[in-house]
């Protein structure tokens, strides 16, 4: 299997009778996701997505991707949540954080509308400059200020570069099969629209249109994506908790907040181009379980760069926290450290080793040492990073936040609470 749990360092934390406990709700779980008896189950086509996905729809998605990459420089990706997060985590982790600066034969990706900041609009605006450049818009609601407003700029930006018929030639729109503004508005100029599903939630769409067309324009092989995620929905069905990986995580979580009292989660990876599948993970579980007073807090930190900032509050501050550590065992290329003329630095007892070597021996000291300091560590082990295995990755996360979910007693797939700001926002604005 692609992604392993080893709970190694979690032992001396959690019993026996811990596991005995939580099974009948892992059980009951399982049956309201896989029977759709559960809170919010309109939305859980992403559960069969990677065996029941529109395929006419997903070789357009590539074939658009394709016709994109030749006349484009720059490809902005507008959106927000989980119309934005998913797409730029599977980029940065399977190419690079660095994508942008690094040689290759594909557009440059920028993402807008993800923040309501003048700024950072305008900086992109300069970026583009001189430049070729499509869009794609994505909004499921077609209603949302941040990209809606990005949008606005943008559209104009083009048009006035191109003229209006070329400008709609560029414009690709993500969005409701036929409701919300966007979609009027894509009919109205007549620019090419792909469909998020109706029973799929935003922080659960990265494998459809909203993620897969730009993950395709940066050149990722999202056939490969999906099957990695087909094999995961076929592992991950089984309703035995000793025997589903995903599962045992999402209960360990439970028994951990619940009769542990630890309330935060530090999603760690030893790679820096998995900052930003962190923030997509934080918006995962945040905005499915932070609700009705409850819910653990997703943090993230990359290692071993934080160990030399948050490490010491990992070690040593309140204990309320647990880490699930996602280590990649081979890197995309290694670096072999060679032995200096003299040994300036004291390093040469390390000639003849790799650089990978020396931060597998960090992660391993560092799972040691955390754990001995009261913080339980769960790691799910992935031999590389490639689009089978982040595609496998993915579905693992969804699957284990809506159990996870599940036991816990809420909805994963609504977010009340993020209107409440929204409506504040409104009512200052129309004043
Ligand atoms: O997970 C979610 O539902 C949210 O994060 C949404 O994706 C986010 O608010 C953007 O919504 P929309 O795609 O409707 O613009």
């Amino acid at each position: 299997m692609p992604v392993q749990l080893n709970t190694e360092y979690l032992n001396s934390f959690i019993s026996y009778e811990d596991y005995e406990k939580i099974k009948p709700s892992v059980s009951l779980a399982h049956d309201f996701l896989h029977k759709k008896t559960g809170l919010g189950s309109e939305f859980t086509g992403w559960v069969t997505l990677p065996t029941d996905c529109d395929r006419e729809e997903f070789f357009r998605i590539q074939e658009t991707a394709s016709k994109i990459s030749p006349k484009t420089d720059l490809f902005i990706v507008i959106g927000i949540g989980g119309s934005y997060l998913g797409a730029r985590a599977v980029i940065e982790l399977i190419k690079s954080r660095n994508y942008n600066d690094l040689p290759k034969a594909t557009p440059n990706i920028y993402f807008a509308g993800n923040s309501i900041s003048a700024t950072d609009l305008n900086d992109l605006l300069k970026i583009c400059e001189g430049k070729d450049i499509s869009i794609n818009v994505v909004s499921k609601s077609g209603t949302t200020l941040e990209p809606a407003l990005a949008f606005r700029v943008f559209k104009r930006f083009l048009e006035e570069k191109y003229g209006q018929e070329e400008a709609r030639k560029r414009i690709f729109c993500t969005t409701d099969r036929q409701n919300g503004k966007l979609k009027q508005l894509a009919d109205e100029e007549g620019y090419e629209t792909f469909v998020i599903p109706e029973d799929i939630g935003g922080r659960y769409s990265v494998l459809t249109a909203v993620g897969l067309l730009p993950i395709a324009v940066a050149g990722i092989n999202v056939d490969e994506l999906l099957l990695g995620a087909k094999l995961a929905q076929e592992d991950l069905a089984c309703a035995d908790l000793n025997q589903n990986d995903c599962y045992r995580y999402a209960a360990i979580r439970n028994i951990l907040y619940g009769s542990k009292a630890k309330s935060i989660e530090i999603l760690a990876s030893y790679e820096p181009n998995f900052a930003m599948m962190s923030e997509w993970l934080k918006q995962l579980f945040g905005e499915s379980e932070g609700k009705d007073n409850k819910g653990i807090f997703p943090a993230s930190a990359i290692f071993s760069t934080d160990l030399h900032s948050m490490g010491q509050y990992i070690q040593s501050g309140t204990r309320n926290i647990f880490e699930t550590i996602v280590y990649f065992e081979k890197p995309r290329n290694d670096i072999l450290i060679e032995a200096t003329d003299g040994d300036a630095d004291g390093l040469d007892f390390l000639s003849g080793k790799t650089i990978a070597f020396v931060n597998k021996s960090a992660f391993l000291g560092t799972l040691k040492a955390h754990a001995d300091g009261g913080v339980p560590n769960m790691v799910l082990k992935m031999p590389e990073i490639t689009p089978f295995e982040v595609g496998y990755l993915i579905y693992f996360f969804e699957k284990a936040c809506a159990i996870s979910s599940y036991i816990l007693g809420v909805n994963p797939f609504d977010q009340p609470g993020v209107e409440a700001y929204k409506k504040n926002m409104v009512t200052l604005l129309r004043q």
